[in-house]
């Protein structure tokens, strides 16, 4: 029986951005220097509290640029825990936002799976023009084939038209596309649109939510994750395997 070869020019690998290409802990630091010692809680509750907008915003089809879901859900874990900020320093907490480095793992499995012949994708609920001026200013932006934003469907991660949309992008089958994110919602929401997934889990004790459904790939770290989708990409699959996006070998 003849085998079947997947290859890196069938496969594409689409990553998240935030809390997986690029570190955000800069942000937290920069708001410990604005408003003081309950930064860490904040820091906190305004990233579950961002995320939560958009997932309100999507279920609502209210869509508006994540930026706005990041400003207001600082506005209110600041008012949740009865700290004062002025304008000016939710300005310039949202400019930390701007001026964020990529991990350090980043570039080294990039270039892996670049050098491999990979197609790779930026996939944000950021605005194509952040994660543009993010990615280049990080020193990451060259290593990607495009940047897919959720503007272009107007909704929000985990809504299923935005990882179909990252799959029509790709233009190759979903089960051909590896989703590599640090968020188990954004992982859970590509397993459930069809694409294969990758959890890249940076802290030891992060948990993934009990649905059911795991990761076809966790790691720890980025370079271990970019050479398991690379292994796993180039392995030899029978011909009766369910596969839709293998070529002969
Ligand atoms: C993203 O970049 C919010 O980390 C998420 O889409």
């Amino acid at each position: 029986m003849q085998a079947l070869r997947r290859t890196a020019m069938t496969n594409a690998i689409a990553f998240d951005v935030y809390g997986t290409l690029i570190d955000t802990q800069a942000v937290s630091s920069r708001l410990a220097e604005l408003i003081g010692d309950k930064a860490p809680a904040i820091s906190r509750a305004w990233r579950q509290k961002q995320l939560e907008y958009s997932f309100r915003r999507g279920l609502m089809r209210d869509y508006c640029d994540f930026s706005v879901c990041t400003r207001e859900a600082l506005v209110f874990a600041c008012r949740d825990a009865a700290v004062d900020i002025s304008e000016a320093a939710v300005e310039q907490a949202m400019q930390a936002y701007a001026d964020l480095d990529a991990f350090a793992d980043v570039r080294p499995g990039l270039e892996l799976l670049r050098s491999d012949g990979f197609s790779l994708y930026a996939f944000s609920n950021g605005s194509r023009q952040a994660v543009e001026r993010l990615l280049q200013r990080a020193e990451i932006g060259d290593y990607f084939t495009g940047i897919v934003s959720v503007e272009d469907v107007q909704s929000f991660k985990p809504d299923p038209q935005v990882y179909a949309h990252l799959v029509r992008v790709c233009g190759v089958p979903a089960a051909s596309v590896y989703l590599v994110s640090g968020n188990p919602f954004d992982v859970l929401g590509a397993a459930n649109a069809g694409l294969r997934t990758a959890w890249l889990r940076r802290d030891p004790n992060a948990v993934f939510d009990p649905w059911g459904v795991e990761p076809d790939i966790t790691s720890g770290s980025f370079s271990n994750i970019a050479s398991d989708i690379q292994t796993a990409c180039n392995a030899i699959v029978p011909r009766d395997s369910n596969i839709h996006n293998s070529e002969v070998g």
